[in-house]
């Protein structure tokens, strides 16, 4: 079996941060999302990965490397466009050759791992099967059918009226019986190949597509709420651990000091993660907080945020529920005026307290 990791799109959702990097590059607990799922498919046995990529390539390929390190060998798929995840599994062809694969889209994030799924799917072997996962509000996913028996009877692609609560996890596996099936799909409104018709023209060939639903968490990193559930959730199952210099400071629960990260005069209540480097000083910390490596925090308050690498923020008070990219800077205005001054990019978004 061979995993097939989709890591190109654009993110929108996320700009700007997108602007600059990956989306599947962003860290939760101080770890890129797309970490997250190779290490769920090299604990599922499977070695052999293809990441498609696209306009982030350089990034991605940086990140990952030979993906030795995880237990994988990594070949990149360049698609040149985002035509949809049917197109991607199209370019794919001759890396798959005739293998059995498990599709992994790379913004995804299963607290469980895969392990589980591909197993059944190794010992049932239908044509594809499908992981999926109650939801509240169907419509921004693809949405299953199931027969009492656990097939897949129909699918449908983000509908304004879901005929189930049952969402398409970003977690595939496939037979080669697949390739046919993306041959033949048509582009959607939306100008993609979509891999839930691509199944649903399995499903209308007599192949056997079959349901897994999931019990344990799952989350599509698509946009900042998200993103920063994601982050307390890796968070809550870290281990406490202390590698850097704790001075003068109370640390309080589960709490992640990284080698080389110092904090002075602070308060940290877990879950938090504080990356190498980073300085903490006369700050209060958490929960749910990565701070990230080469971060300078002084006289802050940060509670359940990102805090991405080198950004610095000296005099806020507070801050919460925020996604701050890589090299930001947040400072106190200087009294007086009092005034807010801001130097944002492009689709950037900011809540003013006052
Ligand atoms: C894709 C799939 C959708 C699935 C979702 C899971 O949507 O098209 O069926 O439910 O991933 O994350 P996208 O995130 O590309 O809009």
């Amino acid at each position: 079996m061979k995993a097939l990791v989709l890591s190109g799109g654009s993110g929108t959702r996320l700009r700007p941060i997108t602007h600059t990097l990956a989306k599947q590059l962003v860290p939760v607990g101080n770890k890129p999302v797309l970490f997250h799922g190779l290490e769920a498919i090299a604990a599922a046995g499977v070695t052999e990965t293809g990441i498609v990529v696209g306009d982030t390539r350089a990034q991605i390929q940086a990140a990952v490397g030979d993906g030795s390190r995880f237990g994988l060998e990594v070949s990149y798929l360049w698609q040149r466009e985002p035509l949809g995840l049917a197109h991607a599994v199209k370019i794919a062809r001759d890396f798959l050759g005739d293998d059995d694969f498990v599709m992994y889209l790379g913004d995804n994030v299963v607290f469980d791992g895969i392990t589980d799924f591909v197993e059944r799917f190794r010992e049932r072997r239908p044509a594809a099967q499908i992981m999926l996962a109650q939801v509240d509000d169907p419509r921004q996913f693809g949405v299953a059918e199931v027969s009492a028996d656990g097939r897949v009877t129909g699918l449908q692609e983000k509908p304004r009226r879901p005929r189930s609560d049952l969402a398409v996890v970003g977690v595939y596996l496939f037979s080669s019986a697949i390739h046919k099936a993306v041959a033949e799909v048509e582009p959607s409104a939306r100008g993609e190949l979509e891999i839930t018709d691509a199944v649903q023209w399995l499903i209308d060939h007599d192949l056997r597509a079959e349901a897994a639903v999931m019990t344990g968490c799952w989350k599509d990193t698509g946009n900042v709420p998200d993103m920063l559930e994601v982050n307390r959730l890796v968070l809550r199952s870290l281990e406490p651990s202390s590698a850097g210099v704790v001075r003068d400071s109370e640390i309080n629960g589960q709490v992640v000091v990284e080698p080389g990260a110092r904090v002075t005069g602070s308060v940290v209540v877990g879950p938090a993660v504080i990356g190498s480097g980073a300085t903490v000083t006369n700050s209060r910390i958490g929960p749910y907080t990565s701070i990230a490596e080469d971060c300078s925090i002084a006289d802050s308050w940060i509670r359940d945020s990102i805090v991405m690498p080198r950004a610095s923020i000296t005099g806020v008070r507070p801050l919460e529920s925020s996604l701050i990219g890589q090299d930001v800077e947040i400072t106190r205005t200087p009294e007086p005026p009092s005034a807010h001054r801001l130097v944002l990019g492009d689709r950037s978004r900011v809540q003013i307290a006052s």
